[in-house]
Formats: C-alpha cells, structure tokens, sequence
C-alpha cells in the first residue's frame, strides 16, 4: 500500500542530504549556451564510465537538452556560490557572468571550478516529475578547490576532515 507523502516534508527531509554543487550545461538546438544549478548529480557507473543528474519535466532548460547530444557537469568550487545563485533564478543571460570556454559538443565549460566533467548522452527517460540523465563521461578535469556544499536549503563552506 502506498503510504501518502507530502511533497514539502519529502523536500525538507531529503534536503538533510548534504551535497555538492553543479552547473549543467549544454548547447540548445540554435547554438545559444544553456545552464542551471544542479544537485541531483550522482555517479552511476565505473566501467562503462556514466553519471546521472535529473531535470523538472517543467523546466524552460528542458527542450535544449532533450535535444543536445552532449552536456558538461561543472562541480563548483566554493567561490562560485554567486554563479550557483545566478543559474539557480530566471535571469535572461546567465553566461555573462563567469570565464566559460566550449566543451566537448559545444557544452559550456567554467573556469575556477572544483572539477569538470564532460559527457556524451547516455540515455535519457521521464522518470516521475523529473527527466532522468545519463552521461557517458568523455573527459574530467579537478583542481585542488574547496567544493561549494548545500544542505538544508543553505550553501555551506566544507567542514574539517575527521
Ligand atoms: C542548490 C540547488 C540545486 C538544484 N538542483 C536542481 C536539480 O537537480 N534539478 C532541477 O531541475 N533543478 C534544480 N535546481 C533548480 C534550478 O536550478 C532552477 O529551477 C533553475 O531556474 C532552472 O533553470 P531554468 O529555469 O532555466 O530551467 C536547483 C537549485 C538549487 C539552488
């Protein structure tokens, strides 16, 4: 029997979960850099190399995606809490902020950031509200940065090591 769970008290409890965070990118059909904030990523496989993050079905970034071939994960360093914010709201030209370069299939990739990984679409399906995304990673890159954290609705700075 299904046991009915209130969206907000799942969003909150789930939210407990401390993760890094993303900027996933890619290239929409006519060229123009497409990008949000992302904490859903994950990594799914070893061998073949795959990782996986998930997109709001209702998401105005949805149609460039479904449509790219490819898409870059840029893990941000803790000094990209400002580009996390940006790509998190609607703004109208989220790429004017931040050094960006063209990754593999155009996705944009961020300078300063705490690693880069860069991927070709593995598989892509509606799973519940959200599309779920698989990469097939084709090229990483890290830097010894202090990654930006998100935890219960906040940005955190990474804690001591225990
Ligand atoms: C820390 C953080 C993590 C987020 N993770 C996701 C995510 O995994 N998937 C998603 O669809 N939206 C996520 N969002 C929300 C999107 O960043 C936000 O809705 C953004 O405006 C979507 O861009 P768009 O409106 O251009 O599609 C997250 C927001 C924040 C602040």
């Amino acid at each position: 029997m299904d046991i009915p769970i209130d969206p907000k008290t799942l969003r909150h409890t789930l939210g407990r979960y401390a993760t890094g965070v993303t900027i996933v990118t890619c290239r929409d059909a006519h060229g123009e850099p497409v990008g949000l904030t992302c904490n859903s990523f994950g990594s799914l496989s070893l061998d073949p190399p795959l990782v996986l993050w998930s997109l709001r079905s209702a998401s105005p970034s949805m149609p460039a995606f479904l449509a790219a071939g490819h898409f870059a994960v840029n893990v941000l360093a803790d000094a990209q809490v400002e580009l996390s914010r940006r790509f998190a709201s609607p703004v109208a030209d989220k790429f004017a902020e931040g050094q960006w370069a063209d990754g593999a299939g155009g996705a944009p990739v961020l300078a300063g950031c705490a690693a880069v990984i860069e991927c070709a679409r593995f598989d892509a399906r509606p799973v519940g509200d959200h599309w779920l995304f698989v990469g097939r990673v084709l090229s990483l890159q890290e830097a010894p940065l202090a990654p930006l954290v998100f935890q219960a609705g906040h940005y955190h700075l990474l804690g001591e090591i225990i």
